[in-house]
């Protein structure tokens, strides 16, 4: 039914930034297709709209944020052809919004050591972190960051040149016991923004070839339970790509945009994890959602914990640094969830700023102009657009705002996949691997501490390509792909390109957010989530319902906004049915039924399966190992700030 050209093809962005004629002839020199048709075209004649064109790569990755560039350089540089499938150009993707910085005991203001940084890591996922994963991105964290100084990261500066580090929330010096760290290293308060530039620069040097405004839409996954790739749409020309690689690496981001308000671009919509639980595999601890602190009240947007680092204070409406007595030590700078819980104590006993009583100030009118200036300047500019505020004279009206998923696609410290298969609920998914926010190692457990994420994806993003090095060769001979790869994912592109129900897309997605964010909040009861359940699962089968009214493949972005809404409604439901599940608090998941962490019961990462349009939930326990003897685990106690 569908047309498949059998043969490899590589088109580098670099050589498509010519029109689509050139391209069809780029591709018309590559291929001749079957007896007697006419040449290639885009709209074949005929039954089927869709063409579709076959690639073979040692490595296809998906995602050019900051863990795919990173992957991608690392396969490049071992010598595997590697694609690099995005829906975005590159420099767009979400980590160039990263603003605060990138942990590493680097030890460049006081003395620091990787355990500590490792302690405060355990501690702040509130002991649902994988230790053996925490262990390895701690220690590579100062050999991953002078990696970035050398690729060409302009990191802000120490007057005696060294890598200038900031502080940074739940960061401590000696196990908890040495006062506040200072392990943040940034390029001001850009950090991302020159993360991401670097990286793609070393992408360009070792020849990466990028799939630009490529869609993934599923995996292609074997009989035999195996991934061998990814089928992706051109959404340039509607033609439709099967990539067949022995190694597929998801680094698709997060799914921030199941919110109503969030710091994550519109993009963030869990392509990725969609992806995997469209395959029948699991999606690990997605009740776990962080509200960042600072997001600008009514806007959303980012404003750094490096403002608090820098001696930004948070005041209610009395003028209280309420903090105080929250988190007597760390004051501002306790972990995220417990200051988005504090604020939002705040707000609920009346003693919100604004005349609704409902947000907080954050002030950073004390500090010196000069520091605004040279270490803050984009949130300066940020609040000066977003909220109408000179920072220099006035306090910033703040709320807690969905920042980051600490769930993902289940993986070991490789960056392999994982799932359960019989009695190992370790067993690796073969040819899959993910890495960033997509995935879920699990370094951050029940909830991230802040400039851990720029860490995770470098570390993560090198580990994949470090892996397959490590299992694969260069060239290596692949298992044909099955016959029929990708043809249900076709039917189903079909089925909604057509789709002529009766609810717009963005209805169907107001929806979902609100419900998302009235009912999987900051605190969560029995009845909310309950209700939760029932109304996210409603917003599901409203899906069933969605009207396109753009039935074209080129450009249809009416078409790849519902193909998103349908992601996000996948992690939704995951996140709503595991969030009721979890009987107790931990991180970032606070339950006022059930206010205390239950260790004996709870301790173990929730799986949430896609089953036939439907939740279903399993278990698996946390690796409380560590990977040699450089370091002891960290066995759980009360977590206090
Ligand atoms: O506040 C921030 O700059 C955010 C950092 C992070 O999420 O790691």
């Amino acid at each position: 039914m569908w047309r498949f050209f059998s043969r490899s093809l590589r088109v580098p962005y670099s050589k498509r930034s010519v029109a689509n004629d050139s391209l069809r002839s780029h591709i018309s020199r590559f291929f001749s297709t079957d007896a007697g048709e006419a040449p290639y075209t885009f709209w074949p004649k005929k039954e089927s709209p869709y063409t579709i064109v076959d690639h073979t790569y040692d490595a296809v990755v998906i995602g050019a944020g900051g863990a795919g560039l990173r992957a991608a350089i690392g396969l490049s540089e071992h010598g595997f052809n590697t694609a690099c499938i995005t829906k975005l150009f590159p420099t767009r993707s979400h980590t160039v919004a990263a603003q605060g910085g990138i942990n590493a005991a680097l030890g460049n203001m006081t003395e620091d050591d990787w355990r500590w940084h490792m302690y405060d890591t355990v501690k702040g996922s509130d002991w649902l972190g994988d230790q053996d994963a925490i262990q390895y991105m701690c220690r590579e964290a100062p050999k991953a960051v002078i990696e970035l100084e050398n690729y060409g990261l302009p990191f802000s500066r120490t007057e005696d040149g060294k890598i200038y580090q900031r502080a940074f929330g739940g960061q401590s010096l000696d196990f908890g016991k040495g006062g506040q760290a200072y392990r943040c290293a940034c390029a001001a308060d850009r950090t991302g923004h020159a993360l991401l530039h670097t990286l793609y620069g070393q992408a360009m040097k070792h020849n990466t070839q990028f799939f630009v405004e490529y869609f993934a839409l599923d995996l292609l996954m074997n009989s035999d339970g195996s991934c061998q790739g990814v089928i992706a749409l051109n959404m340039e020309d509607g033609t439709l790509h099967r990539f067949h690689a022995a190694s597929t690496i998801l680094a698709t981001g997060g799914y921030g945009r199941a919110y109503f308000s969030a710091t994550s671009a519109h993009t963030c919509t869990g392509d990725g994890n969609a992806m995997v639980a469209r395959a029948g595999l699991p999606l690990q601890d997605l009740e776990f959602v962080q509200f960042h602190p600072t997001g600008i009240y009514g806007a959303g947007c980012l404003i750094t914990e490096g403002s608090r680092g820098e001696g930004g204070i948070l005041r209610n409406s009395e003028g209280e640094r309420f903090m105080e007595r929250y988190a007597p030590t760390a004051k501002d700078l306790a972990s995220r969830d417990v200051v988005s819980r504090s604020m939002t104590m705040e707000i609920r006993e009346g003693r919100g700023v604004g005349p609704l009583k409902d947000h907080i100030y954050l002030h950073l009118n004390h500090l010196p102009p000069e520091v605004l200036k040279e270490r803050l300047p984009g949130i300066s500019e940020t609040a000066a657009i977003f909220a109408g505020v000179d920072v220099t004279k006035e306090p910033i009206p703040v709320l807690p705002t969905v920042h980051y998923n600490m769930g993902g696609i289940p993986t070991n410290y490789h960056g392999e996949a994982v799932t359960i298969r019989g009695s190992d609920p370790d067993s690796v998914v073969p040819g899959l691997m993910a890495a960033g926010e997509a995935a879920c190692a699990s370094v951050h457990g029940a909830n991230r501490l802040g400039a851990n994420s720029l860490l995770d994806i470098v570390v993560f993003g090198r580990a994949c390509a470090n892996r397959v090095a490590e299992i694969h060769r260069p060239g290596e001979k692949q298992k044909p792909l099955e016959k029929d790869a990708g043809e249900k994912t076709i039917a189903w592109l079909d089925k909604i390109r057509n789709s002529n129900g009766s609810l717009p897309t963005s209805k169907i997605r107001l929806n979902m957010q609100r419900v998302m964010q009235n009912n999987a909040a900051v605190f969560r009861t029995q009845e909310t989530l309950e209700e939760g359940c029932h109304l996210i699962d409603k917003a599901w089968e409203s899906f069933h319902d969605v009207k396109l009214k753009d039935r074209s493949l080129i450009w249809n972005s009416d078409l790849i906004e519902t193909i998103e809404l349908e992601n996000l409604l996948i992690n939704a439901c995951i996140t709503m049915h595991s969030a009721e599940a979890r009987k107790e608090s931990r991180g970032a998941h606070a339950r006022e039924d059930f206010t205390k962490r239950d260790d004996a019961n709870w301790m173990k990462h929730t799986l949430g399966y896609w089953d036939n349009e439907k939740v279903r939930l399993d278990y698996r326990p946390v690796h409380m190992n560590t990977l040699d003897d450089e370091v002891e685990s960290f066995p759980p106690k009360a977590r206090v700030y």
